[in-house]
C-alpha cells in the first residue's frame, strides 16, 4: 500500500509517498522562501499562486522518484489545517482531484500532527535522508506506542502534547504569543538577519562568544511558553548597542555585536525548551520524547534534549522537521488504520487544532 501525502499549508509545496509500513519512498520539496524573503514575511496571496504553480510538477517528480505509477497510490492524504486558508485549498482541492479521478480514499490530516509522525517514517526507506536521525525506533518496529512527550515547535506553533496512542493527542500547553519559530524571525530581523531567521541566528551564533544571557520565561506551574518578553529584551538590548533601528536598509553593524545576541537569544529559547519539555516528560512517565517541527532543525534544540533527556528521544532528520509531504503521509497513514477517511466536503481548517479534526 502507498499513501501520498500534500502540503500546502504555508510557503511549501510539497508531495511525499510513504509504503505501508512508513518507507519514505519520495519527499519533493519546493520551497517559496526565495519569493517571499525579500518581504520579510510570507505574502499569503503570492504564497497560494505560487503553490497552484508548482502543485502538479512537484506531484509528478515525487512519483516518478518513488518509480511507481499513480495507479500504485492506495490513499491521498492532505493538509487540511492549520495554515493559511488560501494555500490548505490548493492543496486540498488537488487531492480531492486526484482521489476521485484515481478512485482512492481521501484522508485529511492535521498538519502538526504531521510533524509529530515525520518521527516515525523511515527516511532510509528509498526517498529520505538519514543524516541527524536518533531515538526512537521506526514506526514500523514501534506499535505498541507508550505515552510520547511531544515538544512541536514551528513557524506558527509552540506546543507540549502528550501522544497517548497513536493519532490520539492531548494538548498539554502552548504558547501564550509569540511562537518559538516566529521569535527566531523576528529576532532575526531586528539582528539585520535575512528570512527565514531560525536558520539565519543558528548560523550566526555558532562560535560566538558568551555574552550576557537574556532573560528566561519559565512560566511556573504551567506547560505554556511565553517568548515575547525575550523578544522586548533583545529589542531593548539591540537599540542600546546601536544595532537597531537601522537608518537604511544597508547599513552596516558590528558582526560580533550581532553574533553574540544571536548566540545569548538561542540559548535563552532552547534552555526553556528543554527544561520544560524534559519536566514534563518525566511528570507523565513518558517513555519517549519527540521533537518536531521546522524549529527542531536547530542544532542547538536537537543536542541539549537529547544530552538533557532520561528517556530515549526522537528527532526526525532536518529535511523532514521543516514542511513536507513525507510526514503528512504517515500521518494519513496512521490516520487510515484508524479509519478516520474522509468526505468530499472535507473543509480547510485554518486554526485547526491538535488533537482536533474540527474548528475550534
Ligand atoms: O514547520 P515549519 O517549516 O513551518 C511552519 O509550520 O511554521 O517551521 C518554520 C519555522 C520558521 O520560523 C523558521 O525560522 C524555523 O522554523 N526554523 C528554525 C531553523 N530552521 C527553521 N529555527 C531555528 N533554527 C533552525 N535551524
Ligand atoms: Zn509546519
Amino acid at each position: 500500500m502507498n499513501v501520498l501525502g500534500i502540503e500546502t499549508s504555508c510557503d511549501e509545496t510539497s508531495v511525499g509517498l510513504v509504503d505501508e509500513t512508513g518507507n519514505v519512498l519520495a519527499n519533493v520539496i519546493a520551497t517559496q522562501v526565495d519569493i517571499h524573503a525579500r518581504y520579510g514575511g510570507i505574502v499569503p496571496e503570492i504564497a497560494s499562486r505560487q503553490h497552484v504553480l508548482d502543485i502538479r510538477p512537484v506531484c509528478e517528480q515525487a512519483i516518478s522518484d518513488a518509480g511507481i505509477d499513480w495507479g500504485d497510490i492506495d490513499v491521498i492524504a492532505a493538509t487540511h489545517g492549520p495554515g493559511l486558508a488560501g494555500s490548505l485549498i490548493v492543496g486540498l482541492n488537488f487531492a480531492k482531484g486526484l482521489a476521485a479521478a484515481l478512485d482512492v480514499p481521501l484522508v485529511g490530516v492535521n498538519h502538526m500532527d504531521g510533524h509529530v509522525y515525520a518521527a516515525w517514517a523511515d527516511p532510509g526507506g528509498r526517498g529520505g535522508d538519514r543524516s541527524g536521525e536518533t531515538g526512537l525506533k521506526p514506526f514500523q518496529r514501534d506499535v505498541g506506542v507508550k505515552p510520547i512527550m511531544c515538544l512541536v515547535v514551528s513557524g506558527g506553533h509552540t506546543e507540549l502534547v502528550l501522544l497517548e496512542d497513536h493519532g490520539k493527542f492531548r494538548l498539554l500547553g502552548e504558547t501564550r504569543d509569540d511562537a518559538a519559530g516566529e521569535a527566531f524571525d523576528k529576532v532575526a530581523r531586528v539582528l539585520g538577519l535575512r528570512y527565514p531567521g531560525g536558520p539565519e541566528i543558528q548560523r550566526v551564533a555558532e562560535g560566538a562568544p558568551e555574552t550576557e544571557p537574556f532573560p528566561r520565561a519559565w512560566m511556573r506551574g504551567t506547560d505554556e511558553f511565553s517568548f515575547s518578553g525575550l523578544k522586548t529584551a533583545v529589542i531593548n538590548r539591540a537599540r542600546k548597542l546601536g544595532v537597531y533601528p537601522r537608518n537604511s536598509p544597508g547599513d552596516e553593524v558590528d558582526p560580533g555585536v550581532v553574533a553574540g545576541m544571536a548566540r545569548a537569544f538561542q540559548d535563552s529559547v532552547v534552555d526553556v525548551l528543554v527544561t520544560k519539555t524534559v519536566a514534563a516528560a518525566i511528570r507523565e512517565g513518558c517513555a519517549g520524547i519527540v521533537l518536531a517541527g521546522g524549529v527542531a532543525a536547530n542544532r542547538q534544540l536537537r543536542e541539549t534534549l537529547v544530552a538533557r533527556s532520561p528517556v530515549p528521544v526522537a528527532v526526525p532528520p532536518v529535511a523532514m522537521c521543516t514542511d513536507n509531504g513525507a510526514m503528512i503521509a504517515m500521518s494519513g497513514l496512521v490516520n487510515f488504520r484508524n479509519g478516520r477517511l474522509d468526505d468530499w466536503d472535507l473543509d480547510v481548517i485554518p486554526n485547526l487544532r491538535i488533537g482536533s479534526t474540527a474548528a475550534p
